[in-house]
């Protein structure tokens, strides 16, 4: 992917395609309306017409545009001017690429950029377009034998600014977007790769090559001897059942100064969940490949950082494993000795996210973080609270949770604070253990997140359960690549 800018006349510019926009009311932009000055009233002719719709999200292609120095026009609707705000942008940009996503441009110029946005600055909307474009051009094509998907030949965007004054703020926006992009096809290819190739072998292997790439980045994985001499019971009876060894990926960045306290960040990596003996039910089990959601998205932010070079320091820990029955599996009922020393009465093997989870935190803990972050598709209770729009956030610390809610909000990977009272905790006593794994139906994404916060004590920490987010069901299934941009913007607000 590669960048520009320009403030010329839209009329006047060549390009191989214009992606202009419209609001409602037949409100041109201005950019449309200097190709519809030169062009004899094209765009204003069809609107008036009724071939053109206004709605947001909208687009048309139109293959000829006779008087005007560019050879196509995509016009896409961009609602009501008033409401025109970064996610409006970020939907127009998408629907403006797809309108060209089988055609032969491998150019274009992007005019959407030029436009006002009630929430957001050139910074924003140039970073959001480069993630729309690598939005376009993402394809998981490596298990196609035939009909391979490829790429799309658009690969240069030309980004048009309103007055030479944002062409920085633009460029500099694209260059974090194409960084955040890196991360996210890491981390949506991680996730599309099926389970028999993607275990937590894999995985370890995966940010083995990360390191080798970049020199500010070191790795150590931890096997299973190791994991049990430092005492994480609870981790590896996850993989008690299956005949992949698990693993501790610890991933090291140093961009920032040497006594500056890292931000930890903690990913989720059962690369498959079957529930183990409380084996889940068959219909839509293969969405259980996702899985490591969590991992995959903390390996692509930490991918992001390297690849945009970031001034701080910066841990990914994944704990991983393979969730599977056997006759060597986890029990229901079973108890075991975490590294901190709490034990855990295992209730319900499907729960399994928090056991790997607790004592990846209780690992972390021991570098002191400024910020400890876990990602995880721990719940299906909160793909029930927040659908797949929103992720959970539970804290410990409210400033944290709203600065990670707030990234959200401006990276378009929005997320939404669950409570944490004692009365969540309450939920997990156990008749034999400190605790069990499981508060039973009711607020079950807070529950998990309660049963998390008991390990992290000792650290400004937060729970994102992306299991809602982290993929798309449907025709479009697939890795979304949340929340990478959640993660990378809170990296950039608030510690660069
Ligand atoms: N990986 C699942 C959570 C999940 C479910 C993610 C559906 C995405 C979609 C997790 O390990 C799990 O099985 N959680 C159980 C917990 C329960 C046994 C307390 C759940 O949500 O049903
Ligand atoms: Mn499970
Ligand atoms: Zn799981």
């Amino acid at each position: 992917m590669q960048f520009k800018t320009t403030t010329a006349d839209a009329g006047k510019r060549s390009t191989a395609c214009a992606i202009v926009g419209v609001y409602d009311k037949k409100q041109l932009s201005e950019a449309a309306r200097e190709i519809d000055a030169a062009s004899g009233g094209l765009i204003s002719g069809l609107l008036d017409q009724g071939d053109l719709s206004t709605h947001l999200g909208a687009s048309h292609l139109i293959g000829r545009v006779d008087g005007a120095k560019c050879r196509r026009v995509v016009v896409v609707g961009l609602g009501a001017k008033a409401n025109f705000g970064r996610r409006e942008f970020y939907k127009a940009a998408i629907a403006g690429l797809t309108a060209i996503k089988s055609s032969q441009v491998s150019e274009a110029t992007f005019y959407l950029t030029a436009e006002d946005t009630v929430d957001c600055d050139a910074y924003y909307r140039g970073r959001l377009a480069a993630q729309a474009l690598g939005e376009h051009r993402y394809r998981y094509a490596d298990m196609k034998s035939r009909n391979k998907p490829t790429t799309p030949k658009l690969k240069t965007l030309t980004l048009a600014a309103a007055e030479r004054g944002d062409s920085a703020e633009l460029e500099q926006g694209a260059s974090h977007g194409a960084g955040i992009v890196t991360g996210m096809n890491l981390t949506k290819d991680l996730g599309n790769t099926p389970a028999n190739i993607c275990h937590p072998t894999y995985l370890a292997d995966t940010a083995r090559k990360l390191a080798k790439r970049y020199a500010k980045l070191s790795v150590n994985v931890l096997d299973e001897p190791d994991m049990a001499a430092l005492g994480m019971n609870s981790l590896l009876s996850v993989g008690f059942g299956s005949e992949q060894p698990s693993k501790l990926i610890h991933l090291d960045y140093r961009g920032g100064a040497s006594d500056e306290p890292p931000v930890i960040l903690v990913g989720k990596g059962i690369t498959f969940d079957t529930g183990g003996i409380s084996l889940k039910p068959g219909p839509a089990m293969d969405e259980m490949k996702y899985d490591m959601g969590g991992a995959a998205s903390v390996l692509g932010c930490m991918a992001a950082v390297a690849a945009m070079k970031l001034p701080i320091n910066l841990m990914v820990i994944v704990p991983s494993a393979e969730n599977m029955p056997s006759g060597r599996a986890t029990r229901p009922g079973d108890i075991v000795k975490s590294m901190s020393g709490i034990t855990i009465e295992i209730l319900n093997t499907d729960a399994e996210g928090r056991l790997i989870l607790c004592d990846a935190l209780t690992y972390a803990q021991q570098f002191k973080p400024a910020a400890l972050i876990d990602v995880a598709t721990l719940t299906g209770a909160c793909v029930i609270a927040l659908g797949h729009h929103r992720a959970g956030v539970m804290s410990n610390n409210d400033v944290l949770a709203t600065e990670i809610i707030d990234a959200g909000e401006r990276a378009v990977d929005r997320a939404w604070h669950l409570p944490l009272d004692q009365e969540y905790t309450d939920q997990l006593k156990s008749n034999f253990a400190d605790f069990a794994n499981i508060g039973g139906r009711e607020g079950g994404a807070i529950t998990a997140g309660a049963f998390l916060s008991q390990f992290t004590k000792k650290a400004n920490w937060a729970h994102i359960d992306i299991a809602g987010v982290a993929w798309r069901g449907g025709a479009k299934k697939g890795s979304s690549g949340r929340p990478v941009p959640l993660l990378v913007d809170y990296l950039l607000t608030k510690h660069c």
